[in-house]
């Protein structure tokens, strides 16, 4: 073997194989195409093996040559243990102690519920108890030299596979299945049927938890008075200021994120606001399809002002993008794209069904009000949903 010549510093690389064994890296600026990056070209020999670079020097830590820095490291250790058993005692007690309906507020975040609160925190606690006890004496106390374990073949030789395939056709021969095949089948029906107790369970429980009144209800919803007679419209109110709407304030082409006027009343701030967000544009009414579903969407709306549910019909993303020009609205989640000018019918994307509407009309001081609640449950579908379409 020989090179061509070792290329001076900053020069072309040079290097023409002499043979199957030549091993001479290519070096650093050298292209794929031949040229050294500078535009003079040569022959690059990629070789076919690099030298194995080992491990780095090892370092040795305090902890290994200092006894008192060990026992300091192994007080740690310790002491995140004993913070993990004391957020478990925690929730054990939290448990049985706080009653379930209790609710707290917490600024910033809004009415919680006090034992989920605390069985949340006090089981991260105990978590990362362990989990960052176990870090740190690991990378502190344990060592920390690196082991290498050669990999042996995985595959069994030729003879062991060969036995290996008899010794089963021996154990069929031997259950006798060929013969009797009777036992086959009622074998493999009883194992069937063993399993659908465990199916039954998961299927069984796949119902839906909550009440499902609860996911049909928003804050939207208008109780109506003790005689009878519609109760008081809802103001639009923006978020996340909470303050009211006027019909002027909505020029054509701008987009509100709106929120019920009595969402600071409620107690479960983060649950309401999550079924009742809204979204609301102005478009002007020649925009809007002349068919039954643009009719629809302008009638609900007040003079092209419309209102729609946020939360998408497909799995329940926040659909947060206006297209002023198109009159879109897009989900970011998966692309699910409603028509506003034909009642948020959706074009494309896996939403099945349109934003629910919501009717709006102003009040005497010219603020936008809602006069009824949704009439469909918004968001994604729920096995009871079609009772609670109006
Ligand atoms: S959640 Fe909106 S498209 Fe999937």
């Amino acid at each position: 073997m020989s090179n061509q010549g070792t290329p001076p510093h900053g020069g072309g690389t040079m290097v023409e194989p002499d043979g199957p064994d030549d091993r001479t890296p290519a070096r650093l600026g050298d292209s794929h195409d031949g040229s050294d990056g500078q535009g003079r070209r040569g022959t690059v020999v990629i070789p076919d093996r690099f030298e194995n670079p080992g491990l780095p020097a090892h370092v040795h830590r305090l902890a290994d040559h200092d006894p008192a820095a060990g026992r300091r490291a192994e007080r740690q250790v310790a002491t995140m243990f004993g913070l993990s058993m004391l957020a478990t005692l925690v929730f054990i007690v939290a448990y049985f102690a706080i009653d379930y309906t209790t609710d707290v507020f917490i600024p910033g975040v809004g009415g919680v519920n006090l034992l989920h609160v605390v069985l949340g925190v006090s089981l991260a606690v105990s978590l990362l108890g362990i989990g960052a006890g176990v870090v740190h004496w690991a990378k502190t106390i344990m060592p920390d030299t690196e082991i290498v374990e050669e990999r042996h073949l995985q595959r069994s030789s030729d003879d062991n596979r060969a036995k290996a395939g008899n010794m089963i056709l021996a154990g069929g021969d031997a259950a006798q299945l060929g013969r009797r095949p009777i036992l086959k089948y009622s074998l493999g029906g009883a194992l069937g049927l063993f399993a659908l107790p465990f199916v039954l369970q998961v299927a069984g429980s796949l119902g839906n938890p909550t009440k499902s009144s609860e996911l049909a209800e928003t804050l939207w919803d208008i109780t109506p008075r003790a005689d009878g007679s519609p109760g008081q419209p809802i103001r639009l109110v923006r978020d996340p200021e909470l303050t009211p709407v006027k019909a002027s304030d909505v020029t054509i082409g701008s987009v509100f994120h709106i929120m019920p006027e009595t969402l600071k009343d409620s107690t479960h701030v983060l649950e309401d606001k999550a079924k009742a967000a809204v979204l609301l544009m102005r478009l002007d009414p020649a925009q809007f399809s002349a068919d039954e579903k643009g009719r629809k969407a302008l009638s609900w709306g007040y003079q092209g002002i419309v209102a729609y549910s946020k939360i998408c019909t497909h799995v329940g993303c926040a659909v947060g993008l206006y297209e002023q020009q198109t009159h879109h609205l897009l989900c970011p989640c998966h692309q699910s794209t409603f028509d506003v000018t034909r009642d948020c019918e959706v074009i494309f994307g896996p939403a099945k069904r349109p934003l629910p509407q919501l009717k709006i009309t102003v009040d005497g001081s010219g603020y936008l009000v809602a006069t009824q609640g949704f009439t469909e449950p918004v968001g994604p579908s729920f096995w009871e949903r079609n009772e609670y379409v109006n």
